[in-house]
């Protein structure tokens, strides 16, 4: 495959560095969705559509029938200040690409120049996603679903860059490779009372102690050594002086699992340990409990597609299981037809980039770059090519 005869590298690190400069929060992609239109629009071959607000679909058709496949880029950025020492730093303060979705849209734009210049060679359809609002539930991938995106689509792939992995690796894994997160706030009522008094008071931090170290307990005791699940409390209110006993207090917690039965099984339990300990001591609660993204499940047959990418692209062994707790919209795709979501090496410690997604020293090497145009490229062949 020439690709480098269709797209010079330079042009996807300029799209990757123009968004990287130009970051907007989720839902708010209005001027990086415009942007990819105006890209999308210089390539021949392309038909070009707005689904849903900020997604851009361009659909790929080519010169015979055939499989139809979508390939996957978010583009929502974070509501954090961008401390690393890149030189061409966010121009929009407090919101920063730390999650390298800039780079998965410049990868994709990438891929579609040098895939809209090959309809000769393609039977089938590709459906290259731009998709807004991947960090924010409900998410922007649920709406491209239900606007019928993914109706007439076979296989459907994605990418997430990683930090901390050498460029050149690849990593997926059939079945769970993000987790399920639901999350939960918990408005605990008591009595308020003065310190002296406890005996006066329903006193909610107490309470909440018990609720915490029990809900605790429902991973260790209910959930089996094999299966996976996280429970992790983010914050705990309560009180305003050192000798007043409080009203109130609130608690908030993400729940994670790769299963759907453990989702409902934790879901359950949560409800139970809490209603018997708030009742246990005369308190009275509140408990919205919202269910976010499930988990994403590589297909067998599909990732077995990702793998032969690889083994063109970086060569059989730089392959590693990256199967992770956190999670992903992706699911939305994969929850209605065989998807497979990995994961692309965005340098290592050594090269820079030692600062997890999300921290605001994010930084990714630019030489995987043209992997991920690469993976997509070789994929889109490996199905369609004639
Ligand atoms: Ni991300």
């Amino acid at each position: 495959m020439n690709w480098r005869e269709q797209l010079s590298i330079e042009e996807v690190i300029a799209w990757r560095r123009h968004m990287h400069q130009h970051p907007e929060l989720s839902f708010e992609e209005v001027e990086t969705a415009n942007y990819i239109y105006n890209v999308l629009s210089t390539f021949p071959n392309l038909e070009l559509s707005r689904p849903t607000t900020n997604s851009v679909i361009a659909t790929l058709k080519g010169s015979a029938p055939g499989k139809t496949i979508a390939l996957r880029g978010d583009i929502d950025a974070l509501p954090i200040m961008e401390e690393s020492d890149v030189k061409f730093p966010s121009l929009n303060p407090g919101v920063m690409h730390a999650c390298g979705h800039d780079t998965h849209a410049a990868m994709l734009l990438g891929a579609a120049k040098v895939l809209s210049g090959m309809k000769e060679q393609l039977k089938g359809t590709i459906k290259f996603i731009f998709q807004p609002a991947e960090e924010v539930p409900p998410g922007g991938a649920k709406a491209i679903v239900e606007a019928g995106v993914l109706d007439d689509v076979e296989y459907v792939f994605g990418i997430h860059i990683f930090p901390k992995l050498e460029v050149g690796y690849i990593g997926t894994n059939v079945g769970a490779i993000t987790a399920g997160q639901d999350i939960f706030e918990l408005k605990i009522q008591g009595k308020g009372s003065h310190g002296s008094t406890p005996e006066l008071s329903i006193d909610p931090i107490t309470i909440g102690c018990e609720v915490v170290s029990n809900l605790n307990n429902i991973v260790s005791r209910h959930v089996g050594a094999l299966d996976n699940a996280v429970l992790s409390i983010g914050q705990f209110t309560a009180g305003e002086v050192f000798n007043v006993i409080p009203d109130s207090a609130t608690i908030k917690g993400t729940v994670r699992t790769t299963n759907p039965e453990t989702r409902k099984l934790m879901k359950k339990r949560i409800h139970e340990v809490i209603d018997h300990l708030v009742h246990a001591y005369n308190g009275t609660y509140e408990l919205n409990y919202m269910d976010g993204y499930s988990a994403v499940i590589n297909n067998e047959e599909v990732i077995e597609i990702v793998r032969g990418a690889a083994k063109t692209i970086v060569g059989d062994k730089q392959f590693v299981n990256p199967k992770m707790m956190g999670s992903e919209d992706f699911s939305a795709y994969s929850d209605v037809c065989k998807g497979a979501f990995y994961v692309l090496g965005g340098g290592t410690e050594e090269e820079g980039c030692g600062y997890m997604n999300h921290h605001p020293k994010f930084k990714i090497n630019e030489d995987a770059l043209a992997i991920g145009v690469q993976m997509h490229t070789q994929i889109a062949l490996d199905v369609l090519g004639k």
